[in-house]
């Protein structure tokens, strides 16, 4: 490197896959200027001819070098061990004072084991949950970051400039210590994924039930979007029902019915399992991707089991659109839920109504009902679905209940219209069958019980 050009670029960003692309195209078109390496001499050479205030560097010794002090690095490569790898290559080289930043899915103990590493030698650490896909990337993603303060103080003005805006504010911004960001952006692939399988599960209604074709599947999520439902998941489903493949056969129709999963989903799961969490509605997503994957016995099934099925009264498309509303504000609760469980054990402040609006514009769960979180008074005290600014939404329970039911009766398999009523109905049961559970632990194990009219726990000789 010529030395005019040591010490001169603001960042640095390492990994140059199809995120770290995006975001170095951003970065440089915000005209930041960037340091770019990747250990990848491919990568390095296809970014070779970029134009703007960025540097491709040959080693990671020069990378370095080129960057201002305190130096801001930024990771975009695969989650797991070659973070690991790539910090240990890392610490040697910088300075106390410097800050790594990690944008990859990385698991948030991970995230605080390496936070904790990085104090160790004076460096700050930031786990920054990056979400909005290659193009949210390119145009402006969420960001979400948790870690070291100070090296929020350090890198947050970088990190603004290239996130996404939504009503005049920055869809970025810092969660609280340790791996919270990461911790956020699990819990919004939770969402995610309870998201995408509801209205996977609508579109097959729509389909299979109501018999639509695929433009008229198209019309009504057109429809939908534009009023509670307005979001970017609904947008791309109106779009994606309707493309066609070369022979004008729906392009969806063609594509295998097995989902796959990089992990988050299922650590939510795993999360909500270990916090006690009620996640239904998360889980039902979960099975039904790893349920997919068992494509052999599925059709086995579906020859060797025939259905009673019984054929009720069709939803109207209001029903349908008030059972999914209702289905995904529960989606967000439980989501919700289960970041502020982690936050009161964690001892993380988060604040619930801004974390809302980091996920206003640029993520993938982006869309109206965020703007009204950010609004409402939720605090994370109760779940937000006893919030009083949500009415509208709960009154779509009969339609949820009806659509369920529909399903059931049909023998359709729609496990997160499932999990929304589980959890609906969970949280209005004043008195749960659990009792009994109670009565029979106490009664082959001696567990005890608590009682109704008395303080204390009890045995008895059933
Ligand atoms: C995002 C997405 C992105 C990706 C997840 C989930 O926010 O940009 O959540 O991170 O979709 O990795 O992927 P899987 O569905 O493959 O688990």
């Amino acid at each position: 490197m010529s030395p005019e050009r040591e010490g001169r670029y603001r960042l640095g960003l390492l990994g140059l896959g199809v995120m770290g692309s995006a975001l170095a195209r951003n970065l440089i078109r915000r005209e930041i200027p960037t340091a770019l390496y990747s250990v990848s001499q491919k990568e390095r050479e296809a970014h070779s001819l970029l134009e703007g205030p960025c540097v491709v560097c040959g080693t990671i010794g020069e990378f370095v070098g080129a960057l201002e002090r305190p130096r801001k690095i930024f990771l975009m490569i695969l989650a797991g061990e070659p973070v690991d790898e790539m910090i240990q290559t890392l610490l040697p080289l910088l300075d106390p004072g410097d800050v790594l930043m990690d944008g990859g899915n990385s698991h948030y103990r991970d995230t605080e084991r390496r936070c904790r590493l990085c104090r160790e030698k004076g460096i700050g650490y930031l786990g920054i949950g990056v979400s909005g896909g290659e193009k949210g990337a390119l145009t402006g993603p969420s960001l979400m970051a948790g870690g070291d303060r100070c090296a929020w103080e350090q890198a947050g003005p970088l990190l603004t400039q290239i996130a996404a805006f939504h009503r005049g504010k920055p869809c970025c911004g810092y969660v609280a210590e340790g791996g919270s960001g990461h911790y956020v952006k699990m819990a919004h692939n939770g969402i995610e994924y309870a998201i995408l399988e509801l209205i996977a599960e609508t579109v097959c209604y729509l389909r299979g039930e109501a018999g639509l074709s695929p433009d008229q599947t198209g019309a009504v999520l057109e429809r939908w979007n534009r009023g509670v439902l307005g979001s970017y998941l609904m947008e791309i489903s109106a779009r994606v029902i309707r493309k066609r493949d070369g022979d004008q056969t729906p392009l969806v129709d063609r594509i295998l019915d097995v989902a796959g999963q990089k992990g988050t989903g299922r650590w939510s799961e795993e999360e909500a399992a270990a916090r006690g969490v009620p996640t239904p509605s998360i889980y039902g997503a979960l099975m039904a991707r790893n349920l997919s994957g068992q494509n052999m016995l599925r059709e086995e099934g579906a020859a060797a089991f025939p259905c009673t099925a019984q054929k009720g009264p069709l939803l109207t498309e209001e029903e349908l659109e008030q059972a999914l509303s209702l289905a995904v504000f529960l989606a967000y609760s439980q989501g919700f839920e289960l970041i502020a469980r982690a936050g009161k054990e964690e001892g993380w402040r988060i604040n619930l109504r801004g974390l809302a609006g980091i996920w206003g514009d640029g993520c993938i769960i982006r869309g109206r009902i965020l703007d009204r979180i950010s609004e409402s008074g939720f605090t994370g005290e109760k779940p937000l679905l006893f919030e009083p600014a949500f009415s509208d939404l709960r009154s779509g329970e009969a339609a949820l209940r009806r659509l369920t039911s529909a399903a059931a009766l049909a023998g359709d398999c729609f496990p997160a219209f499932g999990g929304a009523l589980f959890y609906y109905d969970g949280y209005r049961t004043g008195r749960m069958p659990v009792f009994f559970i109670q009565a029979l632990r106490d009664c082959f194990g001696a567990h005890t019980y608590r009682r109704t009219d008395r303080e204390g726990s009890f045995h008895t000789e059933w």
